[in-house]
């Protein structure tokens, strides 16, 4: 057997173990593969998934995680300066 290609601890294969992030223009950062994700104070967060989205912008009512909100925060539109 290929000593490389050796299994974990936990049996998973250690060929697919890495983590990819991924820098969304204007959006989250989009982090693929096994991670711990902790807050500043340690403590952990749970990920329920192999992809997860993390707020860039600070507008996401989920923080840390993206909830979409970066699109709205964008207008296209200038204000007129009428509303005061
Ligand atoms: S990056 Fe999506 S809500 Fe902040």
């Amino acid at each position: 057997m290929d000593s490389s290609l050796q299994d974990d601890d936990d049996g998973a294969d250690m060929r697919s173990a890495s983590t990819t992030i991924v820098v969304c223009d204007d959006g989250p950062l989009l982090v693929r593969g096994p991670i711990d994700l902790c807050r500043s104070d340690g403590s952990p967060i749970p990920v329920r998934r192999s992809t997860v989205a993390l707020c860039r912008c600070g507008r996401s009512s989920i923080t840390p995680m993206c909830d979409g909100s970066h699109k709205l925060g964008r207008s296209t539109t200038r204000s007129s300066g009428a509303a005061r």
